[in-house]
């Protein structure tokens, strides 16, 4: 029983985890990278009334068993998110590309959620670019930081600076953040 609650919690870090940090940090305006078909958006968006959230995918076929897909995903997007369509800009385009039309310090926190294929060896440069779009003690948060923890590194973070994103007194699984300064 102990394990299928941890395994719950640790597969629905966008149900539970992820709706409730944007609550508790009072976040009104929030942009996701990497929305697919609009599942994390939706439950951001349901538990948080006040919330803006914009969301950004190439909406293409890419590698990946998780991507076969993906040409349907900005329809599915569309359509998952429709009962919020004041508070949702959705954006299809290559976030790196994008970046540069977004202005500084826009958003009080990114969910940065691009890891694939496709991205290897691009998270650095991407980070750098959406890093300025974060307002100061705005964060950054993600669910796989671990997996390109070089990026961080190179672009001047260390361990200390990821911290876990706290659910009442639970540490999530899954999900990490930073302070932006
Ligand atoms: C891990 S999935 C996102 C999962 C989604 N957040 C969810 O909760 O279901 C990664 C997504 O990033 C998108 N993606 C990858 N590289 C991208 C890029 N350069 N610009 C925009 N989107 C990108 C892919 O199309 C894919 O839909």
């Amino acid at each position: 029983m102990q394990n299928l609650i941890k395994r719950v919690k640790y597969k629905g870090w966008f149900i539970f985890d992820l709706p409730y940090f944007i609550r508790e940090n009072k976040f009104k305006k929030g942009i996701e990278l990497g929305a697919k078909a609009g599942r994390s958006m939706f439950f951001m968006l349901r538990a948080n009334k006040n919330l803006q959230l914009t969301g950004i995918d190439l909406w293409e076929m890419i590698e990946g068993g998780a991507y076969k897909n993906s040409n349907k995903n900005e329809v599915k997007c569309k359509h998952k998110l429709r009962k919020f369509n004041n508070r949702v800009t959705l954006i299809k385009g290559d976030a790196k590309q994008i970046a540069d039309n977004i202005p500084d310090e826009e958003f009080d926190f990114i969910y940065y959620d691009l890891q694939c294929k496709l991205m290897t060896g691009v998270h650095q440069e991407m980070i750098s670019k959406w890093v300025p779009k974060i307002k100061k003690n705005g964060v950054l948060i993600g669910r796989d930081f671990r997996d390109f923890r070089t990026a961080f590194y190179n672009l001047g973070y260390n361990d200390e600076d990821f911290k876990k994103c706290m659910i009442g007194k639970r540490a999530s699984d899954r999900l990490e953040y930073l302070v932006i300064k």
